[in-house]
């Protein structure tokens, strides 16, 4: 088994790390494969992950985040916690290939879910990601833009097809106005590495400004 306790996952970032975040219902994990597959099409070595989880611990976690009640704080640290194996694993070995890393939401969904959503101090989830991360960031972040209205509306059809809703699902419109807030405002903070994507537009429209974004990064 590897230790990493002392590794810099900065000094092994020579591939790319691409983070696609939104509220639940913005369509982000359909358009995460499509991305993946569409680099590898065009001859690049991708990795296709997810946060929480990408890792036989993190997957446990993640089940264990979405349905079991925890304080705020717990939360916060479990998701760390399966970060930490994620980057440690996953990510900073691809990285080190050279490999495009596709993850399907990142540290800013901490901030945004976390931190907006649940009101953890913004400084206190800075200080873990700086213990947990030593300053690996996404090199691009895409941000899938929807209203909490039209969220909603997709989860409810979801349900509809008899999709049960996890724990983060399930929570109230007011949440989902907070969290996307707070992925709005890091995407103002940290503009060279964002592109917000409006996504309550048609499949297509999106395809083909993720199909530009294919174009710059395969190269
Ligand atoms: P997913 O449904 O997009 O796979 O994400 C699982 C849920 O986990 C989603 O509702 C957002 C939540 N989440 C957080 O609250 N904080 C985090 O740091 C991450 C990565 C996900």
């Amino acid at each position: 088994m590897t230790h990493i306790a002392h590794a810099d996952p900065r000094s092994t970032a020579r591939g790319r790390l691409v983070t696609l975040e939104g509220i639940d219902g913005a369509g982000k994990s359909t358009h995460a494969s499509w991305l993946a597959d569409e680099l590898t099409r065009r001859g690049r070595r991708v990795v296709a992950t997810r946060e929480p989880g990408g890792t036989p611990l993190g997957e446990k976690l993640r089940e264990l985040l979405l349905r079991e009640p925890m304080t705020h704080e717990t939360e916060t640290l479990l998701m760390f916690a399966a970060r930490r194996e994620h980057v440690e694993r996953v990510i900073a070995p691809a990285l080190a290939r050279g490999d495009i890393v596709v993850c399907d939401r990142f540290t800013d969904a901490t901030y945004a879910y976390q931190g907006g959503g649940h009101g953890v101090p913004l400084p206190s989830i800075a200080a873990l990601e700086t213990f947990v991360l030593h300053g690996l960031e996404p090199d691009l972040t895409l941000l899938f833009d929807v209203p909490p209205a039209v969220s909603r509306e997709r989860l409810a059809r979801a349900v509809a097809h008899g999709r049960a809703l996890d724990k983060f699902e399930s929570e109230q419109a007011s949440f989902f106005g907070r969290v996307r807030d707070a992925y709005r405002a890091r995407a103002a903070a940290h503009p060279l590495r964002f592109r917000v994507i409006d996504s309550t537009q048609p499949i297509t429209a999106v395809r083909g400004i993720l199909a530009r974004i294919v174009d710059e990064i395969a190269t």
